[in-house]
């Protein structure tokens, strides 16, 4: 069985674009390959959150896994600072990450020019504790979104190093995965590029949203004053909205849409009712699953403490490994 590794950073609640890209092909994968899920709790701290909001950030996130499908009996689920080998390993690592490499990364670009006033080294060495995270594991597939797939290239760069340096053939060089099709990316309802909590949480569908939310934020979605002449291509704003029909929609209702757009008839409004419609009734199963576990806090403690043990576990004996590959060695 391939060994699967993959996290989510707990920023408050997860969106559509987390569950899209990568939640939803947790719960496929977990049952025929031998999967890792986290909560990546060190990897929040770049933003700087107070206590007790990660805390509650980590709690909705592990309540939100669960609520999607994902099967403790079957995954490893755990809290990415209860392994604390995570962080031993990213330090080794982080001694063969170059600055001038790490400060390429596109996503370390967009966050200078997002928080100015943190740029922190954290930011800078992002990819390395992810490739930690990873590679401690030794798995063989990611699911992740389009946004992690430069992240996914650093991991193998990483890995390659560390085997390269060490003269050994002990890391593999894992890949983003989605069931053989492209990485995807869900576009937000700000009329730009992708969902997104920390660009625009205004732009983001929540799981645990309510629906009076979801119609309130679908309705508000950026538009524009209508197409003007047949069969002209869409602009992205509109296009990010039949991207998301895409997602909730029934084939006949997106070709009616489309065909309303192709002859200028098309009513944003009416598109935004059904769409808001067609998102509360994907969401439901999962909200009323997250409303049921809310509250169950000695389930979510066992879960949390058999995915740690798993975990911890499998970490273990990789930094035992490494330790001697590296050179500390016992007297
Ligand atoms: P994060 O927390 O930003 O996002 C978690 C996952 O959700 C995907 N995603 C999206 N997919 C499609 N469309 C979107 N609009 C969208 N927004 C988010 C992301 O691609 C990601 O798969 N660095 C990671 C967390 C992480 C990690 C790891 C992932 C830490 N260590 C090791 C994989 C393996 C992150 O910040 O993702």
């Amino acid at each position: 069985m391939e060994r699967v590794v993959s996290g989510i950073r707990p920023t408050g609640n997860l969106h559509l674009g987390n569950y899209m890209g990568a939640l939803r092909n947790f719960v496929k994968m977990q049952h025929e390959h031998d999967c890792f899920f986290f909560i990546a709790d060190y990897h929040s701290l770049t933003t700087h959150p107070n206590p007790t909001d990660l805390h509650g950030n980590v709690k909705d996130a592990l309540v939100e896994y669960l609520a999607a499908g994902l099967d403790p009996e079957k995954a490893t689920l755990y809290i990415q600072s209860d392994v604390p080998e995570t962080a031993e390993l990213y330090l080794l690592l982080n001694m063969n990450a170059y600055l001038g490499e790490l400060e390429r990364v596109t996503s370390f670009k967009d966050k200078i020019r997002q928080q100015p006033d943190n740029i922190n080294a954290g930011l800078l060495t992002y990819p390395v504790l992810m490739a930690a995270d990873i590679i401690i594991h030794k798995a063989a597939k990611v699911p992740v979104g389009k946004d992690q797939e430069q992240h996914l290239e650093m991991t193998r760069t990483f890995a390659r190093r560390f085997n390269r340096i060490y003269g050994v053939e002990y890391f593999p060089e894992p890949e983003a995965f989605n069931f053989g099709q492209e990485l995807i990316r869900i576009p937000g309802l700000d009329g730009g590029g992708k969902m997104s909590k920390s660009d625009n949480p205004g732009s983001a569908i929540f799981l645990a949203d309510e629906p009076e939310v979801i119609r309130k934020k679908i309705m508000r979605a950026v538009t524009d004053e209508g197409p003007k002449t047949l069969n002209q291509p869409k602009p992205q704003a509109i296009q990010n909205l039949f991207d998301l029909m895409q997602v909730v929609s029934e084939p006949d209702t997106i070709a009616h849409f489309d065909a309303a757009f192709n002859n200028c008839t098309i009513r944003y409004g009416d598109l935004k009712k059904q769409l808001a419609e067609d998102m509360i009734r994907f969401t439901a199963p999962i909200l009323e699953r997250i409303r049921e576990l809310r509250s169950n806090d000695t389930y979510l403690r066992k879960v949390v403490h058999t995915g740690r043990d798993k975990a911890v576990t499998s970490a273990r004996q990789t930094i035992r490994e490494v330790r001697e590959i590296i050179g500390f060695r016992g007297f």
